[in-house]
């Protein structure tokens, strides 16, 4: 018998190495209390969030929980069935309206994450036979929605729109073509030239879509993201989401104002052949969509925390991902895994959590400590923040 397992065996090889060290896991901790959207309890310590993309703080919101309940109370734990035979509540259709009011566009579709909204828009639209042109760092369900749909894939080189371009004019003129792009590359919190690239891909001929799961919320006068921060929100074909980040529970969807999207609920198997989210979920979702219409508050104070950490971070004389804030994101680029495992710790004993970022989801390689912040972050909690990076970085020795 072939042991199906073998083929693991250099990432077991890999994860024992670095164990051996004495290192904490990084990818087994337990938050044992959430204390609210910035502060948990890890390892019986109150511990300081900074690796969630709550970012808009709502997991907390009073009345966001108040909808959950309420839905609990009335509708029940759970639909039990897909959206297309008995699992269409009026909550729903309720987050749905939420949403096509959220973009000011004609439809919307929610899917049970956004993983799977992905999975079921790609796939379903570009098939066999058809191209999807997508940049090289997109994120692993979108390669998953290109594979399932047997689609061509054309991957261009990061943020470049020249190299969108090159591989759009080699393509059959009268091919079936889909740009994929997101609106902030979760990894190094960068921005895309969606203006550009939405040009070149328009020009082409190509539909475009635009995952705005990092971005939602926060980015753009109403928080629709990079897309509306850029003026051309309107030449997008599909806007991709989830409830997982500024949203603050679970759930993904689709937005567009394609005439014919409504024939998507027969046709798109990870939307068909799954149950439905749960009524508080989907309560809780239209709640928070509704409330992130009346957040620019929020958003400006988001806006400060990012240029307060990204500023101090730099100063101490840490490596990040970009030159400038671009969004919730900073990442601090750590010269090895093993290095960036002893800082994840030595942060986390100081009573801070960030995210241990290794390939295959990271680009080039890179070890990164990923920070994402909150709206909910006080500006004191900001500077405790760097306090800790500054003692973590001084004991490990990634800083002087
Ligand atoms: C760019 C992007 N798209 C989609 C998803 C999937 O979202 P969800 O957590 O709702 O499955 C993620 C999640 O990390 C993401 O970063």
């Amino acid at each position: 018998m072939t042991d199906l397992f073998s083929k693991f065996d250099p990432l077991i090889q890999q994860r024992e190495t670095l164990l051996a060290t004495g290192v904490t896991d990084p990818y087994n901790l337990v938050m044992e209390k959430v204390v609210s959207p910035t502060v948990a309890i890890c390892n019986g310590r109150e511990t300081i969030l900074l690796g969630t993309y709550n970012y808009m703080g709502m997991t907390f919101d009073e009345d966001v929980i108040a909808a959950g309940k309420d839905a609990l109370d009335k509708f029940g734990a759970g639909t039990t069935g897909s959206r297309v035979l008995n699992g269409t509540y009026q909550g729903h259709k309720e987050c749905e309206e939420a949403l096509k009011e959220f973009y000011a566009m004609d439809h919307a579709m929610v899917f049970s994450t956004g993983y799977q909204a992905n999975l079921g828009i790609i796939s379903t639209i570009a098939g066999k036979g058809d191209y999807v042109i997508l940049d090289i760092d997109s994120h692993a369900s979108i390669y998953d929605g290109c594979a399932m749909g047997n689609a061509e894939i054309v991957a261009f080189r990061h943020n470049d729109v020249e190299a969108l371009e090159k591989r759009l004019k080699r393509l059959p003129a009268e091919a079936g073509k889909l740009v994929v792009l997101e609106g902030v590359y979760s990894m190094l919190g960068d921005v895309a030239p969606l203006k550009e690239m939405i040009r070149v891909s328009k020009e082409a001929g190509a539909m475009v879509l635009v995952d705005e799961a990092h971005s939602m919320g926060f980015i753009g006068e109403h928080g629709r993201g990079v897309a509306e921060a850029q003026g051309v929100l309107d030449d997008v074909d599909f806007v991709i989401g989830t409830f997982s980040k500024s949203v603050g529970t679970v759930g993904g969807f689709c937005v567009s104002n394609h005439p014919k999207f409504e024939i998507l609920r027969l046709v798109c198997r990870p939307y068909v052949f799954t149950a439905s989210l749960p009524p508080s979920v989907v309560a809780t979702a239209a709640t928070s969509i509704r409330k992130l219409m009346h957040g620019s508050n929020k958003r400006a104070h988001l806006w400060e925390n990012s240029k307060l950490l990204h500023k101090g971070l730099r100063d101490l004389g840490f490596t990040l991902g970009t030159d400038e804030p671009q969004s919730a994101i900073i990442a601090v680029i750590m010269p090895d895994l093993e290095q960036g495992a002893m800082m994840w710790e030595a942060l986390l004993e100081e009573g801070l959590y960030v995210n241990l970022a290794r390939p295959p989801a990271t680009p080039a390689g890179m070890t990164l400590l990923r920070c994402s912040l909150c709206a909910e972050h006080t500006t004191e909690q900001v500077g405790e923040i760097l306090g800790r990076f500054e003692r973590a970085g001084k004991r490990i020795g990634i800083i002087g």
